[in-house]
């Protein structure tokens, strides 16, 4: 593949000057949604599919991009002093976005790019293709411009001109999971410090399955901006009663003690999702720690009720999904991942039930929705590399 992808580059850009390819993960999220926003813990991995990129430098300020998923868009051209987040720039904006952050960091680029880009991971999934892109542009910048940055710090401006380029509020899960990936480990991330640990996923009897909804999604246009404000409006109200400094900061009992202070029932409910959520996240993988797969799968099942009645992000493609799933012998656990309104859901499921898995729940979704979901057993990767 990837001397098809230089091949291409070649024939796009030329074949002169030093070439390089790198790849960045997707990411798939196993439990602690919403919660990146408001202080709590997230448990992403990377996946072995992602994103792929042949590059050169260039002696002046043009930036041209391509991309093999949307070939219909052609060679789209900008320059570094035009560094504005244009609708018409499509997904150039994602690595316009991270070469402007940079820049903002005291880091400003003067050389140009020719970038080819292809991607394993299907658009609009909730797999992160776009962090995907963000992170193998700010890798890029660092491995082959020279910026002194360390993979956290890729994480931390792509989320950066994720918010300030593009204009979504999304927190430093993404990012920060393809960052950091690691090979048969999940993250245990807290985002209110940062600090994080690896947590060795060995299902031995089981596999990790994507089913894919096919309702597209973007972030831009879900209701993502306004849970995040919903919940924002929640803690100052219950910082009105207690010294918090995020959700993050309640377990279960502290929140039906302060949720009185929340005076609206809607905001309730998302806080409730947000303080739950966070503290099922520490226990899942509390459960994981000791061997309790059928815990984690059970927590897993929470966490999307959660997000079905409390938070209200699914949808009913993915209760579709995760409610037929639950149905199936040899499920442990499965429920919705990522920011919800559509994407995926992610599941475990034993090794001799996964044909099952996906023809029971492939036939009941195509029947609910009218049309097919895509099934993938994905394998859990590194983070972003060079490959040549
Ligand atoms: C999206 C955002 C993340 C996170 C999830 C929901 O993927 O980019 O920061 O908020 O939604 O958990």
């Amino acid at each position: 593949m990837q001397e098809q992808l230089v091949a291409k580059f070649k024939e796009l850009f030329g074949a002169d000057g030093e070439i390089r390819t790198y790849f960045a993960p997707g990411r798939v999220n196993m439990i602690g949604e919403h919660t990146d926003y408001n202080g709590g813990h997230v448990f992403p991995c990377a996946l072995t599919i992602g994103t792929y990129g042949v590059v050169r430098k260039r002696e002046d300020n043009r930036l041209r991009f391509y991309s093999m998923n949307f070939e219909k868009l052609g060679i789209l051209e900008s320059t570094l002093d035009d560094l504005k987040p244009d609708p018409a720039a499509d997904w150039t904006n994602y690595p316009k976005g991270v070469i402007w952050a940079f820049g903002e960091k005291g880091m400003k680029i003067t050389q140009g790019m020719d970038l080819l880009l292809f991607g394993n991971i299907p658009n609009g999934s909730g797999l992160s293709s776009s962090a995907s892109v963000e992170v193998l542009t700010g890798y890029i910048l660092k491995d082959f411009y020279g910026c002194d940055v360390t993979n956290q710090d890729i994480a931390l401006i792509g989320q950066y001109s994720e918010n300030k380029f593009n204009g979504v509020n999304c927190g430093i899960m993404d990012q920060f999971a393809i960052a950091m990936g690691k090979k048969g480990h999940a993250i245990f991330l807290d985002t209110a410090t940062l600090e994080y640990t690896y947590a060795p996923i060995e299902l031995k009897d089981a596999k990790i399955v994507i089913s894919c909804s096919n309702k597209k999604r973007g972030l831009g246009d879900s209701k993502y901006n306004e849970r995040r404000a919903e919940c924002e409006k929640a803690l100052e109200e219950i910082q009105q009663y207690v010294g918090i400094s995020s959700l993050g900061d309640l377990n279960e009992e502290e929140f039906e003690k302060f949720k009185s202070a929340i005076k609206d029932e809607d905001r309730q409910k998302r806080a409730r999702h947000a303080v739950y959520e966070n503290q099922r996240t520490i226990k899942a993988v509390e459960a994981l720690k000791n061997n309790d797969v059928e815990m984690f799968g059970k927590l897993m099942n929470e966490s999307h009720v959660s997000l079905r009645d409390d938070y209200e992000v699914t949808g009913i493609e993915l209760d579709t999904l995760a409610e037929e799933a639950w149905k199936v012998d040899g499920v442990i656990g499965s429920r919705m991942t990522g920011a919800g309104f559509g994407g995926c859901s992610v599941s475990i499921v034993k090794n001799d039930a996964v044909d099952t898995f996906i023809e029971q729940v492939g036939k009941a979704y195509k029947e609910k929705i009218g049309y097919a979901a895509d099934f993938y057993v994905v394998e859990i990767g590194d983070g972003p590399t060079r490959l040549a």
